[in-house]
């Protein structure tokens, strides 16, 4: 079969053949139909993601850990987790029995597999409960997750939407898919902090935030009130991590503010995740929810890899 084949970590995976997966007790083979890139499968590839090491030892190694793709009787699944050295950028896979679930009928595939960035949106309802009329910070707007997460927080009924990005083009397109204040972050520290005040009006209720790092430091900074007072609750739940992996939170950022940090898997349980899932599914198929998505074929799969200008769009694989 063709496969997309990383030789070394560090390396940029190429089209070549590779030997086709064979299903072992309990294994299934995957026809693969869709597979998102992203930033966490580059990282694993660089190797400056923690799940490196599991890569290392299973070189030459095919890249992406999940997709969408066909069970050997038709049926159309999102799977995760095939067995290394196979992993999902190739023609076919392998996974265990059970490490798949049916794709609802009329999502396309290469919807499918970019739908899971849009469940993480809805985070803002299962960790933070976001009620209808509250205002949304989305921190981290013009990237793919940050885009849909916009989006989902006018389905889910925000009344206002403040969204941040690094390019005032980009955060032009944000506004015009719904938010309704735009922040450029790539400014001094201190610009940056009035910026977060002067678009907060009554105050942030939900922070959807896949930045963390120096941005989302400067922004609870900035919430501190000046002045003895009564902070209003800010409910910040953390997504993602892409201006940085850590960032200093001074005592008084909580003390003082008001603000309340979930991670994003908090309020998630079986009946919660099955909901979040079938609001973006309903969503998807009403076309209500839009998802940007740029097709590549597996054999263009060296190019794709090293593309920086998708600017809000999900590289999608198509073997
Ligand atoms: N928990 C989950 O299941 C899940 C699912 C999807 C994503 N995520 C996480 O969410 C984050 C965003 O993912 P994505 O796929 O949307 O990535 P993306 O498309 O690359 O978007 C990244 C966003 O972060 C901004 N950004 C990048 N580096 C920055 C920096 N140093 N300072 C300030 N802003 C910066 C980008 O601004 P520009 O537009 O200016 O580049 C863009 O708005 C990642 O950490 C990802 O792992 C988590």
């Amino acid at each position: 079969m063709k496969a997309a084949v990383l030789h070394e970590v560090g390396g940029i995976p190429r089209y070549e053949d590779f030997p086709d997966p064979v299903p072992g007790d309990g294994e299934v083979i995957i026809d693969v139909k869709a597979v998102a890139v992203e930033n966490v499968e580059k990282a694993i590839a660089a190797g400056t993601h923690y799940a490196a090491e599991k890569y290392i030892g299973h070189l030459p190694v095919i890249p992406a850990f999940d997709g969408i793709g066909a069970l050997p009787d038709g049926t159309l699944v999102g799977f995760g987790n095939p067995r290394l050295p196979y992993g999902a950028l190739a023609e076919k896979t392998v996974v265990a029995e059970g490490s798949y679930m049916p794709i609802p009928d009329g999502i396309d595939p290469s919807v499918a597999t970019v739908m899971a960035s849009a469940i993480t949106a809805m985070s803002m309802s299962t960790a933070a409960v976001l009620a209808p009329g509250e205002t949304v910070l989305v921190q981290g707007a013009t990237g793919v997750a940050g885009r849909l997460a916009v989006k989902v927080a006018r389905l889910l009924g925000a009344g206002r939407i403040v969204a941040t990005g690094r390019d005032d083009d980009r955060l032009r397109e944000v506004r015009d898919i719904g938010a309704d204040t735009v922040i450029n972050t790539a400014v001094p520290d201190e610009a940056l902090a009035q910026a977060y005040l002067d678009a907060r009006g009554d105050g942030y209720d939900v922070v959807a935030d896949y930045l963390w790092g120096r941005p989302t430091q400067i922004l609870l900074s900035a919430l501190k009130p000046r002045t003895f007072a009564f902070g209003k609750p800010t409910r910040v739940v953390q997504i993602g991590e892409s201006a940085g992996a850590g960032l200093a939170l001074a005592a008084a950022s909580l003390r003082t503010s008001g603000v309340e940090i979930y991670g994003a898997s908090k309020g998630l349980d079986p009946q919660t995740m099955d909901e979040a899932y079938r609001r973006i599914v309903a969503w998807t198929r009403s076309g209500e929810l839009t998802y940007d998505v740029e097709k590549v074929p597996l054999r263009d799969i060296e190019a794709a890899w090293q593309r920086t200008d998708l600017k809000g769009r999900r590289l999608v694989v198509i073997p």
